[in-house]
Parts: structure tokens; sequence; C-alpha cells
């Protein structure tokens, strides 16, 4: 089905196969570069075809003039954003950019019901008389409202999900009395409303179910703990693609409904992977937290930590065998990778066995460490997964934590009532000595105590990890 002219319909398949290859380029290190380039070629191509697409049906001047504005301001806030932001604040903004997805789904959906449904009691529009023909009004209708129910949930959904992502609302999770049977009986009151508005497409059915979507999707995210929040948004990832993929059919545009369906698909399997990833149930936090129950706060008396010195560290490193670096959010934050990737030569100079071990969430989004590690030139061999390290931790010398806290916590896989129970950890307590970098005793993003910082076996290197790292260089 080509639904806008020849040229443009054509540029179309051209753009949704580019999409394809972007897809099948990034999901490998060695050909991410070109998947990029396929997708910001596709982006281009789908632009061209819209105002194209635009022209064929006789824009006028001013609406014309109008969008091509729109597409400049947008390019330029896009390009602004990606130059400044910060690798540690990539995840907020792709929450903050899914929540644009929302509400455009939203307008596009409130836009279809004022062309169409809102005329049929006044003088018909040309649209809803062709719809009405073709019986297919009923079928717009469900698009209107589908369309709106994904986008405001997708919309106020990834809005919670930045605020939470930049430390503006606690991550905790919220934990309202019968939060399941709100979000069943969200559920339930938007497909009676469904129903109903394809049989009496009435104003107030509308609105009604945008502010019941509006809420369901602030309490669904808002309900997921911390810990969770990597799945979380590329749930949110995958919501997105579904409302643009409803907007395609309101639209009539194939494109919106490839594309959207892409992302949908790759985002569901996306989440699904992290969620074996992290030992999470997949339904249980596409329904917000369906069935998990968070025992009450940790306030356990752990005893007393350990510290020691940057001299101290060096010392220990200069007589040991094997180390183990395991990175983790706060090496990002502090820029503690050349350092760290200094460090490595030196130790590997002295013929120490160095590797790291990577955790799959470790910082704030998918291979934070491995691109901050490559960027600093650690070559890529000793430089490991979780799975792939984690027997190897007893036995090793020294194990260097630097700035992570909730990847290396033993209460994931030894104390059943706590928030992150059942989450794969990388077992750092199994080696020798472990050296925690970090600045207090504070949690990390999951808001959880970790008992790692008072075993025999840990000392605390307290500071920012960028100083201690170079503390360390010197002495060494
Ligand atoms: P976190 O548990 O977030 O802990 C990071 C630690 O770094 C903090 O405890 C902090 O302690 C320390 N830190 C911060 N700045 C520092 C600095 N300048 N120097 C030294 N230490 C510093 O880190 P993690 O182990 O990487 O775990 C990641 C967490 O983020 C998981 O809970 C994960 O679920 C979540 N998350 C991950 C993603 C993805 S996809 N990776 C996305 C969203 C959320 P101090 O304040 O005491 O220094």
């Amino acid at each position: 089905m080509i639904t806008v002219g020849t040229t443009a319909g054509a540029a179309y398949i051209v753009a949704a196969l580019l999409f394809i290859l972007a897809l099948a380029g990034l999901s490998r290190h060695e050909t991410a570069r070109a998947g990029q380039t396929f997708g910001v070629t596709g982006m281009a191509v789908a632009l061209a075809a819209t105002v194209a697409a635009a022209v064929h049906r006789d824009l006028s001047g001013a609406g014309l003039t109008l969008m091509i504005g729109a597409m400049a301001v947008g390019a330029a806030i896009g390009l602004w954003r990606a130059r400044v932001v910060p690798m540690t604040g990539m995840p907020e903004l792709i929450a903050l950019l899914h929540s644009f997805v929302g509400l455009a789904a939203v307008l596009v959906g409130w836009n279809g019901y004022l062309h169409v449904e809102a005329t049929l009691h006044g003088p018909v529009s040309g649209q809803a008389a062709a719809l009405q023909a073709r019986e297919l009004l009923g079928i717009h209708s469900a698009e209107v409202f589908i369309g709106v129910f994904i986008g405001a949930v997708t919309f106020t959904g990834s809005i919670v999900a930045f605020l939470k992502l930049s430390a503006r609302i606690r991550s905790a999770p919220l934990m309202l009395p019968g939060r399941n049977r709100l979000n069943l009986a969200a559920l339930a009151v938007c497909a009676v409303l469904t129903t109903w508005f394809v049989i009496d497409p009435a104003l107030w059915l509308l609105v009604a179910v945008t502010v019941v979507a509006l809420a369901l999707g602030w309490h669904l995210v808002a309900s997921i703990g911390g810990g969770d929040m990597p799945v979380v948004v590329s749930m949110l990832n995958s919501y997105s693609g579904w409302a643009a993929a409803a907007s395609g059919f309101l639209l009539e545009n194939d494109l919106l409904i490839i594309t959207g369906a892409l992302v949908g698909a790759s985002g569901a399997y996306l989440s699904s992977v992290m969620c074996k990833a992290m030992n999470r149930s997949f339904v249980s936090v596409i329904a917000g937290g369906f069935g998990l129950e968070t025992g009450p706060a940790d306030d356990t008396d752990y005893g007393e930590h350990r510290e020691i010195t940057a001299e101290g560290v060096a010392e220990l490193l200069g007589t040991a065998d094997s180390v183990i670096i395991t990175p983790g959010y706060g090496m990002a934050v502090a820029q503690a990778q050349y350092g760290v990737a200094e460090l490595t030569r030196r130790l590997r100079d002295l013929d120490v066995d160095v590797r790291f071990g990577i955790h799959p969430v470790a910082g704030r989004l998918p291979g934070h460490m491995n691109v901050l590690l490559a960027e600093a030139k650690v070559p890529y061999d000793i430089v490991l997964e979780m799975d792939e390290i984690n027997d190897d931790f007893d036995g090793t010398t020294v194990v260097l934590v630097i700035g992570a806290n909730d990847t290396v916590n033993p209460a994931a896989a030894e104390d059943p009532g706590s928030p992150i129970a059942g989450m794969p950890v990388l077992q750092v307590w199994n080696a020798d000595n472990v050296i925690v970098f970090k600045r207090s005793m504070a949690s990390g993003y999951a808001g959880v105590q970790n008992p790692l910082f008072y075993r025999e076996n840990s000392a605390m290197l307290f500071g920012d990890a960028k100083d201690r790292v170079e503390d360390i260089l010197r002495v060494l």
C-alpha cells in the first residue's frame, strides 16, 4: 500500500530498509558506526520524502513553511543536545525523547478525532464522509483511542523515568496500597471506554481515556524501583515505537508504521534480554512491579568498615599476582577511565595479570563501561563480561571496585528480602582483598545498603575515583 505520491512512497521504502540495516549494524561493535550512518541516512530520506509528500498533497505555502521551520528548529535542538550531553546524562535524555514521541501520538490521536469524529454531529468533514462510505469509521475511532492510550502512557511514564534518572525525584518505588489492582482497574476502564467510543465517539470519552492513561503511565513507572530502571527505559523505548506505529495508522503513513513496529519490537526484545540478565520477570516489570513486594527499609547494622590509603593500595598492588577491576557509575562520574587505563598498563608492565569484570547494567546505559574503557584504549581482550569472570574472583589477589556499588552488592545473592534480591552481581567478595573506591558510605542507584563494605577482606579508599587512582599511580 503506497498512500502518497509514488516517488515519496518509494523513498519511504528505501528509508524503511535503511532503518532495518541500521538496527542490524548497531547490534555489533564492529558494524555499529555503519549502522549509525544507515540510520541517519534513512532519517534524512524520510524527512525529504515527508516534505515531498506534503507538496504532493497541495499543502499551502504557510503550512509548508511551518513544517520546514519546525524541522529546522527540531534539528538544531537535537544537534545542540547531542553535542553537550555527557555520557552519564544519556539515559535521562533518551527517556525525555521517548516522552516527546508519546506526546506526539496523543496529539495525532486528538487531531484525528477533531477531523473526523468531532464533525459527525455538524457539517460532516470530507474525511469522515469517506470513512463512513467505506464503513471504516469504527476502525478510525479505535485507532484514535489506541494511539491516545499508548501515547499518554508513554508520555507520563517517560517523564517519571526522566525525573528518576536525573535524580529530580527519589528512585525508590512508590508503593501505593493495592497498586496492582489500580493498574488492572485502569486497563479495564480503558478497554470499556474504547468499546464505548467505537459505538458512540463522544468527546468526554476521549478526555476520560487521556486522563486515565496519563495517570496509568505515571503510576506504572513510579512503582518501579531504581535498580529496574534500565529495563524501564528500554520498555518505554518499545512503547514509544508502538505509539508511533499507532500514529502511522491514523496518518496513513506506511513508514511510520514500519519504523514504529521496528522500534516497538526491538525495544521489547531488549527489555526481555535485560530482564534475563537481571533475573527479573518481564511481565512484572512491564506491569509496574506487579507481584514484587519490597520489605521494610534495611536498617541492619553491618558493623565497622575499614579504610585504606592510596599508599596502602599501591603496596598491595605491587605484590599482587592478579588484579580484577570492576568499574561502575562512579568511574564515569569521576572520568577516571584514563587513570585506570594507565594503572592497568603499569601493572601489566610489572607482570601482574590485570582483567576487567563488566556487569551488564553497570553505569547508566547498556555498554557504558565498555565505551569508557575503549575510549581510554584498554585492550578488548582483558575486558570480560560478568558471566566470563564471575568464577575467577576466588583466588584473585586484589579486586579494585571503582565507583561500582549495586553491581557488586552481595545482598543480591544472599538476602532474599533485599530489593535487588536475585539480580546477578559480580562476586568480588570471593577475592583475597577488595578495595572500594568511592566518596562516602552512601548507597548506590537502587538505594540499598551494601554489606560488601563491611566485610573483613574489604577496605574503603575514600575520595574522587580519578584523584585516588592518580595518587596510586604517583606511588607506583
Ligand atoms: P551505582 O550502584 O549507581 O553506584 C555508583 C557509586 O559510585 C555510588 O555509590 C557513588 O558513591 C560512587 N561515585 C559517584 N561518584 C563518584 C566519584 N566521583 N568518585 C568515586 N565514586 C563515585 O553504580 P553501579 O554499580 O554501576 O550500578 C548501576 C546502577 O544503575 C544499577 O542499580 C543499575 O540498575 C542502575 N541503572 C543502570 C542503567 C544501565 S542500562 N546500565 C540504567 C539506569 C540505571 P559515593 O556517592 O559515595 O561516591
